[in-house]
C-alpha cells in the first residue's frame, strides 16, 4: 500500500496520543504538526519524529506534501478546520464530536462531497476490534431480540475553570464530550430513538453540562445512558436481549474484553489492543483513501449526522445552548 502522508493540527492531549499510536501504522508518515505556539509544535515534533514543525495551522495546510490532516483542537473549530482542510486539497480525519451541532456537520459533509476529499469523524470505538465482534453477534441475533441498554462514561474530572472541557465558548460540557460515546452505543445497536428523555446538572460558573443522564425509547426497546465530570462509575455497557446479554468491560468505549451471559453460564472474550485504540480509525482511513472513497463504510457521513442530530436534540431538552448557536 502506498505511504500516506499525515499533519496532526493542534498539539494537545489527544494528539499525542494519537500521534504514538499513528507511528505504528507501517505506511503511515508523520509529515507535520501544527501548533498556535512555536515551542510547542518543536516539542511535540521531535517526541513523534515529524518531519516539519509549524507555528500556525493555515502553514501546515499549505504543506503540498501531506495527504491528510488530524484535527485534534476544541469541538468549536473543527467545522471551520476541517472545510478549510478540505478546500485546500487535504483529506480529514476530525476529533470527535465533528462539530458543534447538525448545521455544522452538514456544511462540512457538502465540502468533503464538493471537494471530493475523503472526511471522517474520528469515532475510534466504532473502529475496535472488540466493539466490532460485538455488534456483530448482537447484529447475528445471539442476543435475541435487544429490548435494553445501558451504558456510561464518567470520571472525576480535575480540570480547572478555563479548561476546553468547561469552557462554553469552546463546546464544553459532559454531553459533547464524553456523552457522545453511550450516544453512539444506543444509535449503533438499536438506532435513532423514537423519544428522548434527559436531564442535566449545570456547571455554577460556567453553565456547561457537567452531568447529564439520558433514557431513549424505541418501538420496543430502552436504553439508559448516563456522563459525567463529577463522580466515577464504572466505564461499561450491558445489552440484553431475549435470549443472552453481554457485558462489555472498562473501559467499554476503547474494550478489550467482554462476557456473554446465557442460560446461567458466562464465557469470557478478550482482544488486546494494538497501541492505545488508535491505531484502528488510522488503517481505516488508510483503506478509504487507497480506495478513493470519500466517507467510511463504517463510520459514514450518514452516521456522524444522525449522531449529532441526536446530541442536538439532547442539548435542546436539557437546555444547553452555546454561545456560537442562534
Ligand atoms: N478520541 C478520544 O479519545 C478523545 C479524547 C480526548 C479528546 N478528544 C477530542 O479531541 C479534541 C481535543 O481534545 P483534547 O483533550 O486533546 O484537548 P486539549 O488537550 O485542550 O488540546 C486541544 C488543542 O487544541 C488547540 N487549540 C486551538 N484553539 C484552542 C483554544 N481556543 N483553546 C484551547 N486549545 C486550542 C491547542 O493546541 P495548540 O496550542 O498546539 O494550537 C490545544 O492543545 C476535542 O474535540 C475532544 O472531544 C477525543
Amino acid at each position: 500500500m502506498k505511504e500516506i502522508k499525515w499533519g496532526i493540527i493542534g498539539c494537545g492531549n489527544i494528539a499525542n496520543k494519537f500521534a504514538s499510536d499513528l507511528a505504528l501504522v507501517k505506511n503511515a508518515e508523520l509529515i507535520g504538526v501544527a501548533s498556535r505556539s512555536q515551542d510547542k509544535a518543536v516539542t511535540f515534533g521531535r517526541t513523534h519524529s515529524a518531519k516539519k514543525a509549524y507555528d500556525s495551522y493555515d502553514k501546515l495546510l499549505n504543506d503540498g506534501e501531506i495527504d491528510i490532516v488530524y484535527i485534534a483542537t476544541p469541538h468549536t473549530s473543527h467545522a471551520a478546520l476541517s472545510i478549510k482542510a478540505m478546500k485546500m486539497g487535504k483529506h480529514v480525519l476530525c476529533e470527535k464530536p465533528l462539530a458543534l451541532n447538525r448545521n455544522e456537520t452538514q456544511n462540512i459533509l457538502k465540502t468533503s462531497n464538493a471537494t471530493s476529499r475523503f472526511f471522517m469523524e474520528a469515532l475510534w470505538t466504532r473502529f475496535n476490534p472488540t466493539f466490532i465482534e460485538v455488534l456483530h453477534k448482537i447484529r447475528q441475533g445471539e442476543l435475541g431480540t435487544i429490548k435494553y441498554l445501558n451504558a456510561e462514561f464518567s470520571f472525576k474530572s480535575d480540570k480547572p475553570l478555563g479548561s476546553r472541557v468547561l469552557d462554553v465558548n469552546l463546546g464544553g460540557g459532559a454531553i459533547l464530550d464524553i456523552g457522545i460515546y453511550p450516544v453512539f452505543l444506543a444509535y449503533m445497536i438499536l438506532g435513532k430513538p423514537t423519544k428522548i428523555m434527559a436531564t442535566s446538572l449545570f456547571h455554577e460558573d460556567t453553565k456547561c453540562d457537567v452531568q447529564t443522564s439520558m433514557i431513549f425509547s424505541y418501538e420496543n426497546a430502552q436504553a439508559m445512558l448516563y456522563s459525567s465530570f463529577a463522580s466515577k462509575t464504572e466505564i461499561s455497557a450491558n445489552v440484553s436481549g431475549t435470549e443472552a446479554r453481554i457485558q462489555i468491560k472498562e473501559p467499554w468505549h476503547a474494550a478489550e474484553n467482554y462476557s456473554v451471559y446465557k442460560d446461567e453460564k458466562s464465557i469470557d472474550f478478550n482482544h488486546k489492543l494494538t497501541g492505545m485504540g488508535y491505531y484502528y480509525e488510522i488503517l481505516e482511513c488508510h483503506k478509504c483513501i487507497a480506495d478513493n472513497k470519500i466517507e467510511s463504510e463504517l463510520w459514514s457521513h450518514q452516521n456522524s449526522l444522525d449522531l449529532i442530530s441526536i446530541l442536538d436534540e439532547i442539548r435542546k431538552i436539557v437546555g444547553l445552548k452555546y454561545p456560537q448557536e442562534p
